[in-house]
């Protein structure tokens, strides 16, 4: 015979089936649907305990019929073990028994009310990654609320040298500008080139893995003041611009987090640190730049500075040989507009990586929402004098910074997370969430599964 399963929220009070089977504990403890049982049934689970009819030892079942005060005709009472913790164990003891109690049984169908039984491994890992979660959200809360004379690149780089501090499977990298422009990464530097900070680009390895497996890498956007350069922002709201760096400040609770939860997967987390500021020695509008994959970049707005960083570290991840790249950025404005601060605007150039990112944030609640990468809106960037410009007109702005990005990271499945709108709050409670922290982590946590 072939079994049809459901999950449907019922109740049982108004379910009708030919068998309930209802959780019982020991010690005197029933599970929610017990207690509704009992209450309307003239106390009948309360008093089947006390004449000792039931003790909850895993496994032990009891069938009751026709109750007065219950649509079930049959209701299977099974004994779960410890309400704060049924093992495994216990738990396909009860599952077993309740499986032959049916088969034995006329009933054509059941309802299991078992969803209420906490599983004791299942709850201490809940609880475990719930409080790595929380770690690495108060980090990223805590570097992105800080002020943007305190939390400058070079700060940013000590933090992520003070996450490395006495681990051993833990390393901090950090590269000067010198080393920069060496690399080829004048799209970056063309960024930090109108102010008195210089840029970093910080490296974090962690390594919780096999040594052969292929690493995650994690790319934030960690623009420390954004004022649009010579672009210059309008002033209205500009201080919240020192809140451009919080896909830095994700990356990094990130790490702190895989670190506390001693997650078995390897993360290299790379965070492109620099101000963005107007001078004399600033990128202007008309620049043509050459990213350090080669491609040609005209910079028609300076203000769209994200893109510029994060462009060049993409090509920098392709060292690592990354199994995926996921870049986190407060990108655009206009993705406030699309999906305002509820949802994170998520791009992949892979569906499976998409789609993984999606469940991530459901699992999590930190959710995200898929969004296009078509050749339709790749026209825009299209520039006279350079393979491409920075910027692609009013329409869809979140959509062509995304296509911008993905001509970079053509070489492995890619990623990019738009947090412009849920990585801090305005107005009265003007702050950082440490968004998307609790969406990477359960990704990362996932993939170790694997
Ligand atoms: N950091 C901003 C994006 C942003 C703006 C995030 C407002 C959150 C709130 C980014 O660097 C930027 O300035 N983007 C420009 C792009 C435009 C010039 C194409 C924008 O969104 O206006
Ligand atoms: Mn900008
Ligand atoms: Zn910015």
């Amino acid at each position: 015979m072939d079994l049809e399963y459901q999950a449907k929220s019922s109740d049982i009070a108004k379910q009708r089936t030919d068998c309930a089977v209802v959780a019982i504990f020991e010690n005197g403890n029933i599970s929610a649907s017990a207690q509704i049982l009992n209450n309307n049934c003239d106390n009948i689970v309360r008093d089947l305990i006390k004449q000792e009819e039931l003790s909850g030892k895993p496994g032990q079942a009891l069938w009751l019929y026709h109750l007065s005060g219950c649509p079930a005709l049959r209701v299977l009472l099974l004994g779960c073990g410890a309400e704060n913790g049924c093992t495994e164990n216990d738990f396909r003891t009860a599952l077993q028994k309740a499986a032959s109690e049916i088969k034995g049984s006329s009933a054509k169908d059941a309802t299991l009310y078992l969803h209420e039984v906490k599983l004791r491994r299942q709850l201490q890992k809940g609880l475990d990654t719930g409080r790595g979660i929380a770690a690495g959200v108060a980090l990223a809360r805590d570097l992105g609320n800080q002020p943007g004379n305190v939390c400058t690149p070079t700060f940013l780089g000590k933090e992520a040298k003070k996450l490395a501090r006495n681990q051993s499977n833990f390393t901090t990298k950090v590269l000067s500008e010198k080393q920069l422009k060496e690399l080829g990464m004048n799209a970056l530097l063309s960024v930090s080139a109108g102010s008195d900070e210089p840029a970093q680009l910080i490296i974090m390895e962690y390594k919780g893995g096999r040594k052969t497996q292929a690493p995650h890498v994690l790319v934030g956007k960690g623009i420390t003041f954004d004022s649009g350069g010579i672009s210059l922002k309008p002033g209205l709201g500009m201080d919240e611009m020192k809140f451009d760096m919080c896909g830095a400040a994700s990356v990094l609770g990130t790490m702190q987090a895989l670190l506390q939860l001693k997650a078995a997967v390897n993360v290299v987390g790379i965070v492109v640190a620099c101000e963005n500021m107007p001078s004399g020695g600033a990128t202007k509008p008309g620049d043509i730049i050459k990213s350090m994959s080669g491609q040609t970049i005209e910079v028609l707005n300076t203000d769209a500075e994200g893109r510029l960083v994060l462009c060049d570290t993409l090509t920098y991840a392709e060292r690592f040989k990354p199994k995926t790249v996921i870049d986190v950025a407060t990108l655009t404005g206009a993705c406030v507009v699309a999906l305002g601060k509820h949802a994170s605007g998520l791009y992949s150039n892979r569906e499976e990586l998409a789609q993984q990112l999606l469940e991530s944030g459901r699992q999590a609640s930190d959710r995200a929402w898929h969004m296009p990468l078509w050749d339709e809106y790749h026209k825009q960037l299209d520039s006279n004098f350079a393979d491409m410009a920075n910027i692609g007109g009013r329409d869809a702005g979140s959509v062509t910074a995304a296509c911008f990005l993905s001509r970079f990271a053509k070489n492995y499945p890619w990623a990019h997370l738009d947090i412009a709108g849920t990585a801090w709050l305005s107005g009265p409670q003007k702050g950082a969430t440490g968004r998307p922290v609790p969406l990477l982590v359960q990704y990362l946590i996932n993939q170790s599964g694997k």
